[in-house]
């Protein structure tokens, strides 16, 4: 291809959008040709391939039965069981009708949601497969979540059936699912009628007559297992996924299915250049949007083996030390596509480099990383071990396939450092001013990165349940125009690379978990020895950043006594822990006598984070009462 090819498939893209897109929707298989490609009647809100019929599990599944049922389709890895095991697509397609059939026999139709509570094990896959086969829409909560987590969740999506497991593990140690399940459909509002359940043997499970049942017990009784696919409408809803936001109750992204589908195909192809019959591996997790995007539907849809692993990056199969483990999957089963995040190269980052020569990674073409900035050190460790391009590419749970980084499949563009790239055909992006809404054009000015409507197919319909909320929350945060804010900040070189630098909001990033401050600070303030709490992400070398809690405890004594304050910091850690899970656990807990804030009583939680790592607050003129950062200086130093 011609060097200004990918300049030219971009402006194609945004000139001709229909033209554009009709042609990438011919990479998928319609079971009705759409007859609309587009329509943006009403924005914000984006319908693509109106009345086109779909499914999303026959194109990761069954179209591709004649040519490869003998081939690998999910590949899974467990270093904390040291099991593995290949399904074939037509093996595949057999343990995904099963659960489809189950969930059928659940009573579970069309449109019904089935929230799916899970550690990486195969039969998380099969469970999203067997919704999608069905039309059921799936809400997958990360497993690393506790009950209150789950059970918001679980009041937001309504499921009428829960799909869990006895027990996670990371690390070796093995987490019990059931007693975390329970609680939360204790907590919550709404009651699930049946809960289907895998015993993988790692925890005693107690069952609840009448509502849970082992999967393999349900299926045993069966009559017959084949499940057709349901031809969907392209814009019925394929699913939800909850991320955080600046309130403390998080937000049900809502996908739909032909432009997911037609999304993820053509990334697969112009993005991640993933051949049919060849292995992809991503090391994120099926609770978050890659492991959605590219664990399950993108590499399936591509005709791809997906390599699923569960365990940590430095662990063996024997569960013993192994940083070399990765390295060992890609040789063993010759991935091509790599996926994982700028945290887990840190961590590698401190084992012994001669690991990243021990196994035979010819196979390997590219490594990407998303999720989190990727840093010049980290990028050239091991961008120099590997001797593959390292691409960065920024994206959001929202926009379910990257928003800005570099199409390898239609062109081979120069990366640079601490640049994930160019915007992604589709997709308008811009640099606005926070306050006047005014374009940035001028090289390298700070501004809010937005997206111009319409949205490329792929892009999250709206929040569930919710219209407002979506319209309100992401097009309206901008003074005067109507665009989609990505809440992130941003500047664009003069060779019109992009460069994100981190929040406008009070979401953080924690190991490239995106977690909400807000819903942070509500647990700790359900503590009865805290009065308030203020929490901030704070930069941290490995993690990228880690959350840290500022508290106004009730008993003064907090303050003076050191054992009384080391005290209540364990409980409400412990507190954290058992509501929302491990990843939200605040690095520190610290008490103050008072919060810094303005005279109107708003949280200045930027000076707070600004202090913390160790830069200039900003101006404090509107600050009710200066001795209240001072006191944090002092702690954070101290
Ligand atoms: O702040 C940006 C950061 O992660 C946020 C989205 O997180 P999440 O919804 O979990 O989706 C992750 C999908 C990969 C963004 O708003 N972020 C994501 N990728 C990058 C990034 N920041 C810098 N560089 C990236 N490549």
């Amino acid at each position: 291809m011609s060097a200004s090819s990918y300049a030219e498939f971009y402006r194609r893209s945004i000139d001709s959008p229909e033209a554009f897109w009709a042609e990438q929707a011919r990479l998928i298989d319609w079971q009705t040709p759409p007859a609309r490609i587009l329509d943006d009647s009403r924005p914000p809100f984006v319908h693509w391939f109106a009345g086109g019929k779909t499914n999303l599990c026959h194109n990761a599944v069954d179209r591709h039965l004649a040519q490869r049922a003998d081939q690998p389709a999910l590949i899974h890895v467990s270093t904390e069981t040291g099991s593995e095991r290949t399904y074939s697509f037509g093996q595949l397609h057999e343990e995904v009708q099963r659960v489809a059939a189950s969930l059928r026999a659940l009573g579970v139709a069309k449109g019904d949601r089935v929230l799916i509570y899970m550690p990486m094990i195969p039969e998380a896959a099969f469970a999203m497969l067997a919704c999608a086969r069905i039309g059921a829409i799936h809400c997958v909560v990360f497993g690393g979540f506790a009950s209150g987590a789950l059970a918001s969740r679980i009041e937001d999506a309504a499921p009428k059936v829960v799909v869990s497991a006895d027990a996670g593990s990371r690390g070796g140690k093995v987490v019990a699912y059931k007693p975390l399940l329970d609680e939360a459909i204790r907590l919550s509002k709404h009651k699930p009628e049946a809960v289907l359940l895998t015993d993988r043997g790692l925890a005693p499970m107690e069952l609840n007559p009448g509502r849970d049942h082992l999967d393999s017990d349900l299926a045993a009784g069966l009559k017959s297992t084949d499940v057709p696919c349901e031809w969907l409408d392209a814009t019925d809803i394929s699913y939800t996924i909850y991320t955080s936001g600046t309130t403390g109750r998080p937000k049900g992204v809502q996908r739909d299915t032909g432009g997911y589908a037609v999304a993820l195909a053509a990334s697969m192809k112009h993005i991640f250049d993933g051949r049919p019959g060849e292995t992809y591996f991503s090391t994120s997790d099926i609770g978050w949007v890659v492991g959605q995007s590219y664990i399950v539907y993108g590499p399936l849809i591509a005709g791809m083996a997906t390599l699923m692993y569960e365990g940590l990056p430095t662990q063996g199969m024997d569960r013993g030390p192994d940083g070399g483990i990765w390295w060992q999957l890609v040789q063993k089963y010759k991935v091509t596509v790599m996926f994982s995040a700028p945290t887990a190269v840190r961590v590698l980052k401190k084992q012994d480099p001669a690991l990243l020569k021990k196994y035979d990674l010819s196979s390997l073409r590219a490594l990407f990383l998303a999720g989190e900035p990727l840093d010049e050190p980290t990028a050239r460790w091991i961008s120099e071990g590997l001797g593959v391009p390292i691409i960065d590419n920024y994206w959001q749970t929202e926009s379910g396939w990257p928003i800005i980084t570099l199409a390898s499949g239609v062109e081979n563009k120069q990366a640079k450092f601490g640049s994930p790239g160019v915007p992604m055909y589709g997709y308008k992006v811009k640099i606005l001013h926070e306050s006047t809404g005014e374009e940035l054009t001028a090289p390298n000015e700070k501004g809010v990165v937005v997206i111009e409507g319409p949205t490329p197919p792929g892009f999250m319909q709206t929040v569930w349940k919710d219209d407002d909320r979506f319209v309100n929350t992401y097009w309206k945060s901008v003074p005067g125009r109507m665009v989609y804010s990505t809440f992130d900040w941003g500047i664009r070189d003069e060779d019109g690379y992009f460069y994100i630098l981190g929040r406008t909001d009070d979401v953080i990033n924690v190991a490239g978990h995106r977690l909400g401050t807000r819903e942070i600070e509500e647990c700790i303030s359900g503590h009865n020895g805290v009065a308030e709490v203020a929490v901030v992400g704070v930069a941290d070398a490995l993690k990228g950043q880690v959350a840290m809690a500022f508290a106004v405890p009730k008993d003064s004594l907090a303050l003076t006594d050191p054992a009384r304050a080391l005290a209540l910091e364990g409980e409400v850690m412990q507190r954290v822990n058992d509501e929302l899970g491990a990843v939200a656990r605040p690095a520190r807990v610290r008490f103050v006598s008072a919060l810094p804030k303005t005279r109107s009583g708003k949280l200045l939680r930027r000076a707070i984070q600004a202090v913390c790592e160790q830069r200039d607050p900003g101006d404090l003129t509107t600050m009710d009462d200066p001795t209240s950062l001072q006191q944090i200086r002092q702690l954070v130093q101290g």
